[in-house]
């Protein structure tokens, strides 16, 4: 068997996508030393461990991948206290909240900063769109002060940071808690303010929830608002670039969908699947389970690659092609983003904000289009991936023709 790359080197991170091809192949269950997980790489493998049955696999390895920054959240959570605490946020994410009160959100957040650039005739779609339009969308949605979007974001690249941290740089942790700290000292004072005052705001509605007689705490709200940032932007930013470079790269599709925006919604769960902005998450066993390379012992951490699974040709044909048309993927609906990728996971820790990010994602993509009718690639750049954990485009510099009037 070819030799097996390992998850941490640099070959690995230029080109993930040849390594998960080996993996699933030749070694779905491998022992990794440096991570001390178990990896495995085949769709049915990680489904299966996804929708485990109850109290079959926890998620405890949040509890120092992300507490250490944000606090506990609803991340590391089982059981039936997890079903509680998510009970009490679903609401603020789906149905009538979004429609209503959300929509114009995000319609006008992403309106404001494609005026930035619509009559240059040039961008960086990352730098200059993707990285700031999800946590804009957040910060107005919880009603706080946009004034403050220059903390934010400097709070959200240093929870990035801290996450992707996969060397345990000592300066990189140290920056992550501090931002816990000023955080907290910020968000304490409004949660208590906002209690006297409530609004129509998703704030408001976190500290109105209430399920089973129990209520989210100050700290419990400005935990999960603290997960938002890095939960809701930096995911969905990945997707937005992606999206966009996955259709720069293939331009009759692209044509494909400036004649008929509801092709979006495709070309969503097809980036999705194939340049997931999630490579991989973690989990662990409480019993001993049997998966298609073997048997994995109770108690054992495993790396579940979202990236390679998504890449399955025992599940998708052709799947390192992107095409919007595939038949063998369901596209999600306007009332559930459940499409048969793994790029949101599956079961019980189901992203909570993927109604959310599509709705973003929808309208995002069908306003730059508007604003870019013939939007395409500065000369001779081609978009490179970056990152192992999270992945996507570094820069998306394209340039078009304004439109005028
Ligand atoms: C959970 C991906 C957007 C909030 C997750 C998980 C994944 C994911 C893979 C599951 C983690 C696990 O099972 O261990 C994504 C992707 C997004 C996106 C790819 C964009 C395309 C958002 C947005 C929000 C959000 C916009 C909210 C503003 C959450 C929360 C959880 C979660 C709160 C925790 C759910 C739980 O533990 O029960 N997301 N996400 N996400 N996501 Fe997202």
């Amino acid at each position: 068997a070819p030799q097996v790359p390992d998850i941490l080197s640099p070959e690995f991170a230029a080109d993930p996508y040849a390594a998960y091809r080996v993996l699933r192949e030749h070694a779905p269950l491998i022992w990794h030393e440096a991570t001390q997980s178990y990896i495995i790489s085949r769709y049915e493998d990680v489904e299966r461990v996804f929708k485990g049955k109850d109290g079959e696999f926890t998620t405890d390895n949040y509890t120092w991948q992300v507490e250490p920054v944000h606090g506990k959240t609803i991340l590391s959570l089982s059981g039936r206290e997890h079903a509680v605490r998510r009970a009490l946020v679903v609401p603020a994410f789906r149905g009538g909240d979004l429609q209503r009160k959300f929509l114009p959100v995000i319609e006008r957040n992403s309106r404001e900063l494609i005026d930035t650039f619509r009559h240059t005739g040039s961008a960086d779609l990352v730098a200059d769109y993707a990285t700031r339009f999800p946590i804009n969308v957040i910060v107005d949605m919880l009603g706080l002060d946009k004034a403050d979007h220059t903390r934010f974001h400097r709070w959200y690249t240093s929870v990035i940071a801290f996450l992707g941290n996969l060397s345990g740089d000592p300066e990189v942790i140290a920056a992550g808690r501090r931002t816990r700290v000023e955080f907290a000292a910020y968000m304490l004072p409004i949660i208590r303010e906002r209690r006297d005052n409530l609004g129509d705001d998703l704030l408001s509605t976190l500290c109105a929830a209430e399920v089973d007689g129990v209520k989210m705490s100050d700290e419990d709200i400005k935990a999960f608002c603290s997960l938002l940032l890095a939960a809701g932007g930096e995911t969905t930013d990945k997707a937005i670039a992606s999206i966009f470079a996955n259709l720069l790269l293939h331009r009759e599709q692209l044509a494909a969908v400036w004649e008929d925006r509801g092709l979006i919604a495709r070309a969503f769960a097809e980036t999705l699947r194939y340049t997931p902005p999630v490579h991989m998450i973690m989990r662990q066993s409480a019993a001993e389970v049997a998966l298609s390379g073997g048997t994995v012992p109770a108690g054992a951490t495993l790396t579940c690659l979202i990236g390679a699974a998504n890449r399955d040709d025992s599940r998708y044909r052709e799947p390192d092609r992107f095409d919007i048309f595939r038949d063998d993927l369901t596209t999600a609906t306007a009332f559930s983003a459940a499409a048969d990728h793994l790029a949101f996971s599956l079961g019980r820790h189901f992203c909570v904000g993927a109604l959310l990010a599509k709705a973003e994602v929808e309208i995002g993509v069908g306003q730059l289009l508007d604003a870019m009718p013939d939007v395409r690639l500065a000369d001779g750049l081609e978009p490179v991936e970056h990152g192992v954990f999270t992945r996507g485009p570094q820069s998306l510099p394209v340039r078009f023709t304004p439109v005028t009037g």
